[in-house]
């Protein structure tokens, strides 16, 4: 991605994130940050500390170098966050840029909390009149009091059952129970991740993905992708990132004028219905009936070139260094 903002509109200062948390002035140099399954980058201490601007004084962004020196970096006009988990898309360090008063593209704080957590993403999404699948929302301590209890109702919720944590992502944690008596191993699973977890009826359907995205021109939908699972239960984990077989990311997905036409609609209403801001990845099932039901939104979604996102628009007809600029571009008009 930072090899590909256009440099004759924007000039760069790359921050990193250290695994403890500081902030480092990084090397402007894309080669060192490649993302894939082999070398996963990862930002390491310098020494220096970018030092963001005070709040109701200029935007001018300082680092203090390792020997102790300050330079001032140049004055901030937005913020491009490529982060992802804790912190990075649930919305907190967008509330410490808006605190800040530094202006950021993608998501804000409530939509970006919002799909963090899919229990409330879950009834947002309800409230807006979009389906989604039947679930219940377990808590650890009415597990360990009443696991009976909650037994039951999920037996009532039908099988194939999926369990996941409430605030995870990367499908970790996440399992597939065909049968009842894989449920509390997978509850346990799940347990790991989050002391929130839920249960849903599997729907079975179509994996389709749409990209939305903020232009000057309102909110608009990509054509869709797809994720076709050719020798994969689900899109787990391994699937994803670690080269997995049996998974191809597809865009566009063959699908009829009419579906196209509904999964573009239920993505901008998903959009909506959590307040979203800047971009999203809207995933849903297509149904053999034709139904749409939502699983989730991701407003930090995957981007690099191969990522879905940035795939679905380029089969829409932007390229990958343009959407990184309508990005950009969405978060100078804040
Ligand atoms: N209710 C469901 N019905 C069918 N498949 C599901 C359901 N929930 C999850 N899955 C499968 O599991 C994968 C990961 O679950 P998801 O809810 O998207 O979690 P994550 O946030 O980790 O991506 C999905 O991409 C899909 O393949
Ligand atoms: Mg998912």
């Amino acid at each position: 991605m930072l090899g590909a903002i256009d440099r004759d509109r924007y000039a760069v200062i790359p921050v990193g994130i250290t695994r403890e948390g500081a902030f480092v002035l990084e090397d402007d140099e894309p080669a060192k940050f490649p993302l894939d399954a082999e070398h996963l980058p990862e930002v390491v201490d310098n020494g220096s500390r970018v030092r963001w601007p005070e709040p109701g004084g200029d935007r001018t962004l300082r680092v203090v170098r390792a020997d102790g020196s300050v330079e001032d970096l140049g004055e901030i006009d937005v913020v491009l966050p490529i982060l992802h988990g804790p912190h990075g898309e649930d919305g907190t360090i967008q509330g410490y840029f808006d605190t800040l008063e530094v202006p950021y593209a993608g998501g804000g704080v409530l939509d970006s909390a919002l799909c963090m957590d899919k229990h409330f993403m879950k009834i947002a999404l309800q409230a807006a009149g979009l389906a989604v699948a039947p679930w219940v929302t377990v808590r650890r301590r009415q597990w360990d009091a009443d696991a009976a209890a909650v037994r039951a109702s999920a037996a009532e919720l039908g099988l194939p059952l999926f369990v996941k944590p409430a605030r995870a992502g990367s499908s970790v944690g996440v399992s597939k129970v065909e049968a009842l008596d894989e449920l509390d191993a997978a509850i346990a699973i799940a347990f790991a991740e989050d002391e929130k977890v839920l249960i849903e009826t599997g729907v079975s359907g179509r994996e389709i993905e749409v990209a939305i995205l903020e232009t000057a021109d309102g909110t608009r939908a990509s054509l869709p992708g797809e994720i076709v699972l050719t020798a994969r239960g689900f899109y787990d984990f391994e699937g994803k990132y670690l080269g997995g077989d049996g998974v191809d990311v597809v865009c566009p997905a063959e699908v009829s004028h009419e579906e196209l036409a509904a999964i573009q609609d239920a993505g901008v209403r998903a959009f909506d219905a959590v307040d979203g801001r800047g971009l999203a990845r809207v995933d849903m099932f297509l149904t053999p009936d034709g139904g749409l039901v939502v699983n989730e939104l991701n407003t930090m979604p995957g981007f690099t070139p191969i990522s879905m996102f940035p795939k679905c628009w380029v089969a829409s007809g932007l390229s990958y260094g343009d959407l990184i600029s309508e990005l950009i571009e969405a978060g100078l008009r804040r």
